[in-house]
């Protein structure tokens, strides 16, 4: 399931972000990249252990707790800090089709996750820039994302996807992985869409009426079943 979440940064924060990165020296993206990925990828990126990405990251991730649909779409356990990357129309810049590695390691803080989710947190506004979508594959088919600055998508970390390459100016994001409490991605979006409904319900009868305080503890239960911490 594919999952947006807007406005995680406001404009402002995007434009404070953008005068840091586009101050800032990039490095050619594949110094991470693992083996079969750094064949298909061509980008840049901010180094991960410099003090810009490390952080405008912390930057993010506070942001990231601030918000109850991100919570509640990711169930979060763990959070890599954020990369950012850039893909410029004058480098020819893609990412060719791939699947992120699944488990992930920082050495700057001994950090280890499974990478359940995969995020991509848009800073350039989709007008700025042509081509450059997230091409994401799954039994449905192949999805485009493209987003507003400042919004993001999480999509399953096993999703075989893609950066199309950019034609015009440059595509900036920031992108990490995260691993939930939920391992299960059916679990997971179970619970999702049954929180989704809760608030709705909540909006209309308030937090007092009984069948929603049921249906609350039940999602607390179906947690308290899946989650591994
Ligand atoms: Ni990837």
């Amino acid at each position: 399931m594919l999952i947006c979440v807007p406005d995680i940064l406001s404009k402002a924060q995007v434009a404070e972000f953008r005068r840091i990165m586009d101050a800032a020296e990039w490095e050619d993206g594949r110094a991470t990249a693992g083996a079969q990925s750094a064949r298909v990828k061509h980008n840049e990126q901010l180094p991960p252990q410099g003090e810009v990405a490390r952080e405008l990251g912390r930057r993010i991730l506070g942001a990231l707790s601030a918000s109850p649909r991100f919570i509640s779409a990711a169930i979060p356990l763990r959070v890599f800090p954020p990369l950012f990357n850039r893909y410029a129309a004058s480098g020819g810049h893609h990412f060719g089709i791939h699947v992120d590695n699944a488990v992930r390691g920082d050495p700057h803080t001994g950090l280890r996750i499974r990478t359940d989710l995969s995020v991509t947190l848009f800073l350039s506004e989709p007008e700025d820039y042509d081509g450059g979508e997230l091409v994401i594959e799954d039994h449905y088919g192949s999805h485009e994302v493209k987003l507003a600055a400042g919004h993001l998508v999480l999509y399953p970390a096993t999703s075989l996807h893609m950066v199309t390459p950019v034609t015009r100016g440059s595509r900036v994001a920031s992108f990490f992985w995260l691993q939930s409490m939920v391992r299960d991605a059916h679990a997971r979006s179970l619970i999702f869409d049954l929180d989704t409904a809760i608030q709705g319900l909540v909006g209309r009868l308030g937090h007092d009426d009984p069948e929603t305080v049921k249906l609350t503890g039940i999602y607390h239960n179906l947690i308290r079943t899946w989650a591994e911490l």
